[in-house]
């Protein structure tokens, strides 16, 4: 029997949870050709063949932009699959790892998010996750849900990855200074989890404790940004590697060269979705309950350009 099925596995987080994983058992790790989230026959078909006991799902709809344009999609994939998901890890008697966001919230908090305070999404993206969430809840699976934010990987679309390449062709920058949020870097997200995963199982069955201990938690690095801040600091970065990793060679189109980085507002850079002004989530209960706390955002920045090539 594979102890773990895997969905979205070539996804920033999906990734790194394709080589973490395999510490906690068997693992099968499915993209998109091997399994369609928007195919809700494949879903349950995949589901009974592999027979998982625990079920992660990496795979989402993140283009936050172009779902205000193609919510049926997104919410096939964002709500629908994960409910579908969810049915099927409860008759089989699995536990599904589920990941949100922060995008459920409204950004009007001043102070970080907790779990229990209200859900108010103001994009399609964020409403579609946010019925994925209850509909996990509603089901009755045992489950985890962690919301994250901000996420950057040293692979895939991303604000750290398009921020090096604008620096390195630009030499002056706008950055929007009014979105307040926490960066992570999905290698972080994929250790926290497994930590997680390993703390519950220490309990007694894996079952029994995540019936014990499911439901939302905040997944997130302590301390919160700016756009504007991470943009400065991303490029400190840059200029403080001696070596820049073979990653960042790969993302670039050469050496640094922005000498201006300058702070404007969300109305001076208009998206097709807005975000919240400010979503940092508060991770006490994370760590309170299982002892994972994931290191400050500055420490995952300098940790993804000395040791994502190792
Ligand atoms: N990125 C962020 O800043 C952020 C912030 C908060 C929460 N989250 C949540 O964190 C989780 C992981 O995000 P991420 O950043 O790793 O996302 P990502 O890099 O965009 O990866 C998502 C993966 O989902 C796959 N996918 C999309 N549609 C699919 C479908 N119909 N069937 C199967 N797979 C499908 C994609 O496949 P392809 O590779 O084929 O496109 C991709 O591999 C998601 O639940 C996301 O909502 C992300």
């Amino acid at each position: 029997m594979t102890a773990i099925l895997l969905t979205g596995k070539n996804g920033q987080v999906g990734a790194d949870l394709e080589s973490l994983l395999p510490q906690l058992g068997s693992l099968a790790a499915l993209d998109r050709s091997q399994l369609d989230l928007g195919n809700p026959s494949e879903i349950r078909r995949v589901v009974r063949q592999v027979h998982p006991r625990i079920i992660v799902n990496a795979a989402a709809y993140t283009a936050v932009d172009k779902a205000e344009t193609d919510e049926k999609v997104a919410h096939a994939i964002n709500a629908d699959a994960p409910a579908i998901l969810a049915e099927e890890a409860s008759k089989i008697g699995a536990v599904l790892v589920h990941y949100s966001t922060d995008y459920v919230f409204d950004g009007l908090k001043q102070a970080p998010y907790k779990e229990s305070d209200p859900t108010n999404p103001i994009n399609v993206y964020g409403r579609t996750k946010l019925a994925g969430e209850i509909a996990i809840r509603q089901s009755g699976v045992p489950h985890l849900i962690f919301r994250i934010s901000w996420v950057y990987a040293t692979r895939g679309q991303n604000f750290l990855l398009t921020l090096l390449r604008l620096a390195t062709q630009h030499k002056e920058l706008r950055m929007v200074r009014d979105q307040t949020g926490t960066p992570n870097w999905s290698r972080e997200i994929a250790r926290a989890t497994v930590s997680v995963l390993q703390n519950v199982s220490r309990e007694s069955n894996l079952l029994s404790s995540l019936e014990k201990f499911s439901g939302t938690y905040h997944m997130t690095a302590p301390g919160a940004t700016t756009r504007f801040e991470f943009a400065q600091v991303i490029c400190d970065e840059l200029t403080r590697a001696s070596t820049p990793p073979a990653w960042v060679s790969a993302a670039t189109s050469g050496p640094l060269i922005v000498q201006r980085i300058d702070p404007i507002t969300s109305a001076e850079y208009p998206t097709p979705a807005a975000r919240p002004l400010y979503s940092v989530l508060s991770s006490d209960r994370l760590f309170s309950t299982f002892g994972v706390r994931l290191p400050e955002w500055r420490v995952q920045l300098l940790g993804a350009f000395d040791k994502a090539d190792r």
